[in-house]
Protein backbone atom coordinates (compact mmCIF):
# COMPACT_ATOMS: atom_id res chain seq x y z
CA UNK A 1 0.00 0.00 0.00
CA UNK A 2 0.92 3.71 -0.89
CA UNK A 3 0.13 6.46 0.94
CA UNK A 4 -3.01 7.86 -0.22
CA UNK A 5 -3.73 11.89 -0.54
CA UNK A 6 -6.90 13.07 0.08
CA UNK A 7 -8.10 14.64 -2.97
CA UNK A 8 -9.64 17.86 -3.38
CA UNK A 9 -13.61 17.61 -3.65
CA UNK A 10 -14.98 18.99 -6.84
CA UNK A 11 -18.41 19.32 -7.54
CA UNK A 12 -18.43 17.07 -10.73
CA UNK A 13 -20.04 13.91 -11.29
CA UNK A 14 -18.75 11.08 -12.93
CA UNK A 15 -21.31 8.90 -14.72
CA UNK A 16 -20.88 4.86 -16.02
CA UNK A 17 -22.38 2.31 -17.14
CA UNK A 18 -25.29 0.58 -15.74
CA UNK A 19 -23.40 -2.75 -16.62
CA UNK A 20 -20.56 -1.57 -14.60
CA UNK A 21 -20.36 -3.31 -11.36
CA UNK A 22 -17.83 -2.44 -8.99
CA UNK A 23 -16.90 -5.31 -6.76
CA UNK A 24 -14.98 -4.95 -3.22
CA UNK A 25 -14.21 -7.24 -0.85
CA UNK A 26 -12.60 -5.93 3.23
CA UNK A 27 -11.24 -7.54 5.81
CA UNK A 28 -13.49 -6.83 9.03
CA UNK A 29 -11.86 -3.64 9.82
CA UNK A 30 -12.85 -2.30 6.51
CA UNK A 31 -9.02 -2.54 4.77
CA UNK A 32 -9.73 -3.21 1.33
CA UNK A 33 -8.48 -6.99 0.47
CA UNK A 34 -9.77 -7.16 -3.48
CA UNK A 35 -11.45 -5.03 -6.08
CA UNK A 36 -11.94 -5.45 -9.19
CA UNK A 37 -10.92 -4.10 -12.45
CA UNK A 38 -14.57 -1.89 -12.57
CA UNK A 39 -13.68 -0.29 -9.30
CA UNK A 40 -10.31 1.08 -10.49
CA UNK A 41 -11.85 2.64 -14.11
CA UNK A 42 -14.01 4.48 -11.81
CA UNK A 43 -12.80 5.41 -8.74
CA UNK A 44 -9.38 6.25 -10.36
CA UNK A 45 -7.00 3.99 -7.56
CA UNK A 46 -5.11 1.23 -9.10
CA UNK A 47 -4.98 -2.04 -7.35
CA UNK A 48 -1.18 -1.47 -6.02
CA UNK A 49 -2.70 1.58 -4.20
CA UNK A 50 -5.83 0.41 -2.89
CA UNK A 51 -4.92 -3.25 -1.47
CA UNK A 52 -4.81 -2.60 2.16
CA UNK A 53 -6.57 1.18 2.37
CA UNK A 54 -9.51 1.43 4.96
CA UNK A 55 -12.64 1.64 2.48
CA UNK A 56 -12.85 4.82 3.74
CA UNK A 57 -10.43 6.27 1.31
CA UNK A 58 -14.08 6.75 -1.00
CA UNK A 59 -15.46 9.05 1.61
CA UNK A 60 -17.12 11.84 0.39
CA UNK A 61 -18.04 14.74 3.15
CA UNK A 62 -21.59 15.14 1.69
CA UNK A 63 -21.93 11.47 3.25
CA UNK A 64 -23.95 11.70 6.74
CA UNK A 65 -22.19 9.30 9.41
CA UNK A 66 -25.64 7.64 10.55
CA UNK A 67 -25.22 5.61 7.13
CA UNK A 68 -22.13 4.11 7.69
CA UNK A 69 -22.86 3.53 11.36
CA UNK A 70 -26.00 1.74 10.13
CA UNK A 71 -24.29 -0.20 7.39
CA UNK A 72 -21.16 -1.62 9.69
CA UNK A 73 -23.76 -2.39 12.36
CA UNK A 74 -26.21 -4.51 10.29
CA UNK A 75 -23.14 -6.40 8.64
CA UNK A 76 -21.17 -7.01 11.73
CA UNK A 77 -24.25 -8.61 13.46
CA UNK A 78 -24.18 -11.10 10.51
CA UNK A 79 -27.31 -9.85 8.05
CA UNK A 80 -26.53 -8.32 4.53
CA UNK A 81 -27.29 -4.06 3.97
CA UNK A 82 -28.38 -2.46 0.96
CA UNK A 83 -27.66 1.69 0.84
CA UNK A 84 -27.40 4.31 -1.61
CA UNK A 85 -23.96 5.85 -1.46
CA UNK A 86 -22.34 9.27 -2.49
CA UNK A 87 -18.22 7.65 -3.18
CA UNK A 88 -15.40 10.57 -3.96
CA UNK A 89 -12.68 9.18 -7.04
CA UNK A 90 -9.42 9.88 -6.74
CA UNK A 91 -9.63 12.90 -9.10
CA UNK A 92 -11.67 14.68 -6.39
CA UNK A 93 -15.40 13.91 -8.53
CA UNK A 94 -18.12 11.95 -7.25
CA UNK A 95 -19.80 9.23 -8.16
CA UNK A 96 -23.23 7.89 -6.94
CA UNK A 97 -23.32 3.97 -6.26
CA UNK A 98 -26.34 1.66 -5.04
CA UNK A 99 -24.54 -0.81 -2.96
CA UNK A 100 -25.50 -4.17 -1.67
CA UNK A 101 -23.21 -5.02 0.96
CA UNK A 102 -22.74 -8.67 2.92
CA UNK A 103 -20.74 -10.62 5.33
CA UNK A 104 -19.24 -13.78 4.65
CA UNK A 105 -19.08 -16.51 6.75
CA UNK A 106 -16.43 -19.38 7.03
CA UNK A 107 -17.70 -23.07 7.92
CA UNK A 108 -17.99 -22.28 11.47
CA UNK A 109 -20.10 -19.75 10.96
CA UNK A 110 -17.67 -17.01 11.82
CA UNK A 111 -18.00 -13.14 9.34
CA UNK A 112 -14.75 -13.56 7.71
CA UNK A 113 -14.46 -10.69 5.54
CA UNK A 114 -17.14 -7.86 3.52
CA UNK A 115 -18.13 -7.59 0.49
CA UNK A 116 -19.74 -4.64 -1.75
CA UNK A 117 -21.38 -5.15 -5.36
CA UNK A 118 -22.05 -1.52 -6.54
CA UNK A 119 -24.08 -0.17 -9.64
CA UNK A 120 -24.87 3.05 -10.89
CA UNK A 121 -27.87 4.67 -9.09
CA UNK A 122 -30.55 6.29 -11.47
CA UNK A 123 -31.45 9.88 -11.29
CA UNK A 124 -34.58 9.39 -9.06
CA UNK A 125 -32.39 7.46 -6.66
CA UNK A 126 -30.16 10.10 -6.40
CA UNK A 127 -32.26 12.60 -6.04
CA UNK A 128 -34.15 10.75 -3.32
CA UNK A 129 -30.79 10.27 -0.79
CA UNK A 130 -29.44 13.93 -1.91
CA UNK A 131 -32.39 15.16 -0.23
CA UNK A 132 -32.41 13.27 2.61
CA UNK A 133 -28.69 12.85 3.74
CA UNK A 134 -28.25 16.59 3.38
CA UNK A 135 -31.11 17.06 5.98
CA UNK A 136 -28.47 14.25 8.02
CA UNK A 137 -25.40 15.93 7.43
CA UNK A 138 -27.04 18.78 8.55
CA UNK A 139 -28.61 17.70 11.45
CA UNK A 140 -25.14 15.47 12.42
CA UNK A 141 -23.44 18.91 12.53
CA UNK A 142 -25.52 20.72 14.38
CA UNK A 143 -26.76 17.81 16.85
CA UNK A 144 -24.53 14.54 16.66
CA UNK A 145 -25.41 11.36 14.88
CA UNK A 146 -27.78 9.99 17.15
CA UNK A 147 -30.24 12.82 15.93
CA UNK A 148 -29.65 12.09 11.89
CA UNK A 149 -30.49 8.78 13.20
CA UNK A 150 -33.71 9.41 14.85
CA UNK A 151 -34.97 11.79 11.85
CA UNK A 152 -34.51 8.87 9.95
CA UNK A 153 -36.24 7.05 12.31
CA UNK A 154 -39.10 9.72 11.77
CA UNK A 155 -38.85 9.79 8.60
CA UNK A 156 -39.58 6.24 7.81
CA UNK A 157 -42.67 6.21 10.64
CA UNK A 158 -43.96 8.84 8.54
CA UNK A 159 -43.62 7.35 5.47
CA UNK A 160 -45.02 4.16 7.25
CA UNK A 161 -42.03 1.82 5.82
CA UNK A 162 -39.27 0.40 7.55
CA UNK A 163 -35.73 1.50 6.59
CA UNK A 164 -35.17 -2.36 4.65
CA UNK A 165 -38.38 -1.83 2.64
CA UNK A 166 -37.46 1.66 1.79
CA UNK A 167 -33.89 1.13 0.28
CA UNK A 168 -35.44 -1.83 -1.19
CA UNK A 169 -38.29 -0.22 -3.08
CA UNK A 170 -35.71 2.83 -3.90
CA UNK A 171 -33.26 0.30 -5.31
CA UNK A 172 -35.20 -2.34 -6.60
CA UNK A 173 -32.93 -3.03 -9.83
CA UNK A 174 -35.74 -3.42 -12.86
CA UNK A 175 -35.72 -5.72 -16.05
CA UNK A 176 -32.53 -6.87 -17.41
CA UNK A 177 -30.07 -5.34 -15.02
CA UNK A 178 -31.47 -7.52 -12.05
CA UNK A 179 -30.18 -10.61 -14.43
CA UNK A 180 -27.13 -9.27 -15.58
CA UNK A 181 -26.72 -8.42 -11.74
CA UNK A 182 -27.58 -12.00 -10.32
CA UNK A 183 -25.33 -13.09 -12.97
CA UNK A 184 -22.55 -11.63 -12.13
CA UNK A 185 -22.53 -12.10 -8.40
CA UNK A 186 -22.74 -15.51 -8.53
CA UNK A 187 -19.16 -15.28 -10.57
CA UNK A 188 -17.68 -13.66 -7.23
CA UNK A 189 -19.45 -16.26 -4.93
C1 LIG B 1 -17.47 -4.10 2.11
C2 LIG B 1 -17.51 -2.63 2.44
C3 LIG B 1 -17.64 -1.70 1.43
C4 LIG B 1 -17.68 -0.33 1.68
N1 LIG B 1 -17.79 0.53 0.64
C5 LIG B 1 -17.78 1.86 0.88
C6 LIG B 1 -17.86 2.79 -0.19
O1 LIG B 1 -18.00 2.43 -1.36
N2 LIG B 1 -17.79 4.11 0.11
C7 LIG B 1 -17.67 4.57 1.40
O2 LIG B 1 -17.61 5.78 1.60
N3 LIG B 1 -17.62 3.70 2.44
C8 LIG B 1 -17.67 2.38 2.20
N4 LIG B 1 -17.60 1.50 3.27
C9 LIG B 1 -17.63 2.06 4.64
C10 LIG B 1 -16.27 2.49 5.12
O3 LIG B 1 -15.64 1.38 5.70
C11 LIG B 1 -16.39 3.62 6.18
O4 LIG B 1 -17.16 3.19 7.28
C12 LIG B 1 -17.02 4.89 5.62
O5 LIG B 1 -16.35 5.33 4.46
C13 LIG B 1 -17.05 6.03 6.63
O6 LIG B 1 -15.79 6.33 7.07
P1 LIG B 1 -15.45 6.38 8.62
O7 LIG B 1 -16.09 5.14 9.23
O8 LIG B 1 -13.97 6.38 8.71
O9 LIG B 1 -16.09 7.64 9.09
C14 LIG B 1 -17.59 0.13 3.03
C15 LIG B 1 -17.47 -0.80 4.06
C16 LIG B 1 -17.45 -2.17 3.78
C17 LIG B 1 -17.35 -3.15 4.91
Amino acid sequence: MMTIYRPIVLDEEIKFSKKKFIVSKTDLRGNIVFINKNFSDVSGYSEEEIIGAPHNILRHPDMPQAVFYLVWKTLLSGRPISGVIKNLAKNGKYYWVIADLEPKFNPQGDIVALTAFRRAAPDHVIEAAEELYATMLAIEKKHGMEQSIAYLEGFLEEHQITYHDFIAELIKPKGIISIFLEAFKKFFT
